[in-house]
């Protein structure tokens, strides 16, 4: 096992605990169970790790911050439930994924119960004599996170089938519907841990750098990976015509001809065209293109956390930033 998959199993549990005690109500059954689906299978659990790691790496007690990094993990899977249906994706961690099992509508009530009870588990956040500060500044970075999916969310859609798309306005969007996140979880993480105002920047800073990387190599591994390994179908992006920097790039480089192939085959919409759009990235060094600009910014994440006194937990902010590149799932 990795070291990094170490590190996020030992605090697996701990956040475990939080949502099942969160998600116990039995009725109506089909809700609740629909609810629990995605935890019973898994994930990675990268985003609640991050929000322990960056409370204990500023010195706080990381114990304080399980039920918000337990939020932003219900935050996450909610995300994950509605964005099948909005990419019309059938697996999710290796499993159906809820609307399949029970149906748009239900899922939709899954995922919005989830979104409910982050923000309940948020206010539980027991915290010292600073506390009241401490919990509406956690509280106000998770809500903020949730608009900025939504926003991000509906850019991806709405950048399916536009082809001028820049290289800022895709980072924007996947700094939106990613990137916030994963920032909410660490600078909600400092925040608990009651960092000063410029160590909390730094950490969310750090946050959205890895984040951005994060979604880059989902977008790469969707087009390299197998459904095995992922857990998701791969080539979605593809058959979804979805903007990722891979196109970007491809358009960007492209001669006039061999766009118009691109948009032609990324508009139709048909899986037997995967590996001829996989042709045309690699034409143009698109898949190393992206590479490098997450690379950059892994990079820039790791220098921002120089600020941190060194710590076992500052060590594996580091080698999360590096796994976020090296995961294959
Ligand atoms: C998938 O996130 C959704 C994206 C933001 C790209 P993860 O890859 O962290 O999914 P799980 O939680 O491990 O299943
Ligand atoms: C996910 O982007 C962003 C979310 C907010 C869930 P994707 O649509 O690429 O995520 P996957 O590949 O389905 O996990
Ligand atoms: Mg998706
Ligand atoms: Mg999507
Ligand atoms: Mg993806």
């Amino acid at each position: 096992m990795s070291e990094v998959t170490e590190i996020l199993k030992k605090y697996s549990k701990n956040i475990d605990n939080e949502i099942e005690n969160s998600l116990s109500a039995i009725s109506p059954e089909e809700l609740y169970n629909a609810s629990n689906h995605l935890f019973n299978s898994g994930g990675k659990k990268l985003r609640p790790a991050l929000t322990i790691l960056a409370c204990d790496a500023v010195g706080g007690v990381f114990e304080q911050s399980f039920k918000t990094a337990a939020a932003i993990e219900l935050i996450h899977t909610f995300s994950l439930i509605h964005d099948d249906i909005m990419d019309q994706d059938d697996i999710r961690r290796g499993n159906p994924a809820v609307h399949t099992l029970w149906g748009e509508p239900m899922a939709i009530l899954a995922g919005d119960i989830l979104f409910s009870k982050a923000f309940e588990l948020v206010l539980e956040t027991s915290v010292d004599s600073n506390s009241y500060k401490k919990l509406s500044d956690a509280l106000a970075v998770v809500a903020d996170a949730c608009v900025k999916i939504c926003e991000g969310q509906a850019e991806d859609m709405s950048f399916e089938g536009k082809f001028d798309v820049t290289e800022e306005q895709y980072m924007d969007m996947i700094y939106k519907k990613t990137g916030a996140l994963i920032a909410a979880a660490t600078k909600s993480g400092a925040i608990i841990g009651g960092a000063s105002d410029e160590v909390i920047l730094a950490m969310e800073e750090y946050g959205k750098l890895i984040g951005l990387a994060f979604q880059i190599q989902d977008d790469y591994l969707d087009v390299i990976s197998d459904e095995e390994s992922l857990g998701k179908p791969v080539g979605s992006d593809i058959v979804g015509g979805k903007m990722t920097l891979m196109v970007v790039k491809t358009l960007a480089d492209a001669p006039d001809e061999d766009c118009e192939r691109l948009i032609s085959l990324l508009k139709e919409n048909n899986p037997n065209h995967v590996g001829d759009v996989i042709n045309l990235f690699n034409k143009y060094d698109s898949i190393n293109y992206a590479h490098n600009v997450a690379q950059g910014n892994v990079n820039k994440a790791k220098q921002l956390l120089e600020i941190l006194d060194d710590s076992e937990a500052k060590r594996a902010l580091m080698l999360i930033a590096d796994f976020v590149l090296e995961r294959q799932s």
